[in-house]
């Protein structure tokens, strides 16, 4: 893992950096027991435009479950890359790469402060992790993601969203009316992507409450 510059400064300024107690085994624990264990990754992974060969950016990629499904779906061909705060979340990651046989190159910075150059990745994917930041930052993160994508490059949100009725939605309300979410409730995503050259391609609902908004950078 890399520590990315200024990365001890930045914690907690930039987002909720899930440690200690929220982090590593015990995230993958909670998160399991509140609807994102692994089925809930396959279905991230089956909703994205992956082929062979691909270079992924996973953007508040905690433990790399998301990292993890997408390389098992293509046979480990795949260069993944994950973006997290969080030393605790990214740690536990190495070992579940290591356990998988999964390749990962991790990094300690924040999503708005990208250590790539410009146009080096397919895809750029985020899974419930915009929600754990500011406004300011899913800004800049947003900004980053089409600066680090080639041309026609794929960017997907996933986020917390306006819910559909679902029996989920009434267990997990709770958990999400609090975060700062105002993009994605209120649909602004595709307005922000479109300033930064990204287009809405498709949008599909993963759970009653979280949708998969899928961009594609113009040339
Ligand atoms: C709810 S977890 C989601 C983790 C993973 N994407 C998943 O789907 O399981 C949110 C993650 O975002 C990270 N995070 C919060 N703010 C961040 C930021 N500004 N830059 C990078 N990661 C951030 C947290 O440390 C945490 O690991």
């Amino acid at each position: 893992m890399k520590n990315l510059k200024g990365c001890e400064e930045i914690n907690h300024i930039k987002g909720n950096n899930f440690g200690w107690l929220f982090g590593g085994k015990h995230y993958d624990f909670f998160a399991t027991i509140l609807g994102f264990g692994m089925p809930y990754y396959n279905q991230v992974a089956e909703v994205l435009p992956l082929e062979t060969g691909m270079s992924v950016l996973d953007l508040g990629c905690g433990t790399e479950s998301v990292g993890i499904a997408i390389s098992r779906h293509l046979a480990k061909d795949v260069d993944i890359h994950g973006v997290d705060l969080s030393g605790t979340q990214l740690d536990y990651a190495i070992i579940k790469g290591l356990r998988s046989g999964v390749s990962l190159n991790l990094y300690r910075g924040s999503m708005d402060l990208l250590p790539f150059s410009d146009g080096s990745f397919d895809l750029v994917v985020t899974s419930v992790a915009f929600c754990e930041t500011t406004s300011e930052v899913r800004k800049g993160a947003i900004m980053e993601a089409s600066r680090v994508l080639k041309d026609k490059g794929f960017f997907a949100i996933v986020d917390c969203a306006k819910p559909i009725l679902g029996m989920d939605t009434v267990m997990m309300l709770p958990f999400f009316m609090f975060k700062e979410t105002a993009e994605s409730w209120n649909n602004h995503y595709p307005d922000i992507c479109l300033e930064n050259n990204l287009i809405l391609e498709n949008e599909i609902y993963i759970k009653s409450y979280v949708k998969c908004q899928l961009f594609r950078k113009a040339d």
